[in-house]
This record gives C-alpha cells, sequence and structure tokens, in this order.
C-alpha cells in the first residue's frame, strides 16, 4: 500500500473516525471543509495517518493543526504531506504555519526548519 496525499472535500463516516484520532479536541460537526478552508491528509491503507488545516486568502495561505498520530511520526509522513500539498497549490506565494496548540515548539520548529520554513510571530513562514 502506498502512501498518498488527499483533500477531503466530503468526510466519510471513516474519515471522522479517523480525524477523531488525529484532532480529539475537535467536533465532527467543526470539521467539514469548503472552498477556502481546506482539509489535507495523509493516507495509508484507507487511513487517515496525520491532518492539516489550510485557509486560503488570495495568494496567501495559512496552515493549522498539523498533527500526525504517534505511531508513524518521523517517518517522513509529514514533510510528504506538506511538500505535496505545496506543489499543488503553486498560486499561493506565501505560506505561514501558525503555532497555535503545538505540543512541543523545538520539534515543530526542527520539522518546519526541514521544510524551508522560518520563525515568525505566530509560527513560521516560508
Ligand atoms: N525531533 C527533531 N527533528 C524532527 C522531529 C523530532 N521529533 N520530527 C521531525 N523532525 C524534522 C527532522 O529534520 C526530520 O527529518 P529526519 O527524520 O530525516 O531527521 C524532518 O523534520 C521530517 O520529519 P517527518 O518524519 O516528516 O515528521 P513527522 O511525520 O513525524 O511529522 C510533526 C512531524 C508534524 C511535527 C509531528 O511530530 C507531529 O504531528 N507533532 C505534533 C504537532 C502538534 O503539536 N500538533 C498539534 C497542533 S494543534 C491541533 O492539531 C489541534
Ligand atoms: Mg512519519
Amino acid at each position: 500500500m502506498k502512501l498518498t496525499i488527499l483533500r477531503l472535500t466530503t468526510l466519510s463516516d471513516q474519515d471522522i473516525i479517523d480525524l477523531g484520532k488525529i484532532w480529539p479536541e475537535y467536533p465532527a460537526d467543526t470539521l467539514q471543509p469548503d472552498a477556502t478552508h481546506m482539509l489535507y491528509a495523509a493516507c495509508f491503507n484507507e487511513r487517515l495517518l496525520g491532518a492539516v488545516r489550510v485557509t486560503v486568502n488570495g495568494q496567501r495561505a495559512m496552515l493549522d493543526s498539523l498533527r500526525i498520530r504517534d505511531l508513524t511520526r518521523r517517518r517522513g509522513v509529514g514533510l510528504y504531506l506538506i511538500e505535496e500539498l505545496l506543489a499543488r497549490h503553486p498560486e499561493i506565494t506565501h505560506w505561514e504555519m501558525s503555532d497555535q496548540g503545538v505540543e512541543d515548539r523545538a520539534v515543530m520548529n526542527a520539522f518546519m526548519q526541514a521544510l524551508g520554513f522560518s520563525p515568525c510571530a505566530h509560527g513560521w513562514q516560508r
């Protein structure tokens, strides 16, 4: 089975279960994506291993709530998810990742720098 990156446009019952494991703090009815609030997820064996929210505003996009499930961390999943999402939106010239809710700032900082982002006021930018 191959790891794939999906933009979720409608959520299946299974997606809602998987997203509930990724984001136990978010009620299911707050997750519905739309044209400007996108959800991208990394999928393996028909299960979502991690996800991120993307809010687009013109040529700028804000990322938040990136989380890869504990058991699959440090295997390149996060890097693949973000690199693929950036590649699918060449129209975006400015990317930011919010630091809101980040569990471990040092880990997130190392990860964002691996992606070529640098620290800014409320997170990281590129
Ligand atoms: N320590 C140091 N460097 C790291 C670490 C770490 N623990 N994790 C990643 N990196 C860096 C390394 O350079 C790594 O490359 P390497 O493994 O070749 O050295 C590079 O980032 C890429 O790592 P990936 O394996 O792609 O990262 P992973 O898939 O584990 O995802 C992430 C990284 C997203 C930071 C993950 O650890 C995670 O989800 N952490 C929790 C993030 C968080 O706080 N989310 C909550 C937001 S609020 C909310 O969701 C409601
Ligand atoms: Mg991983």
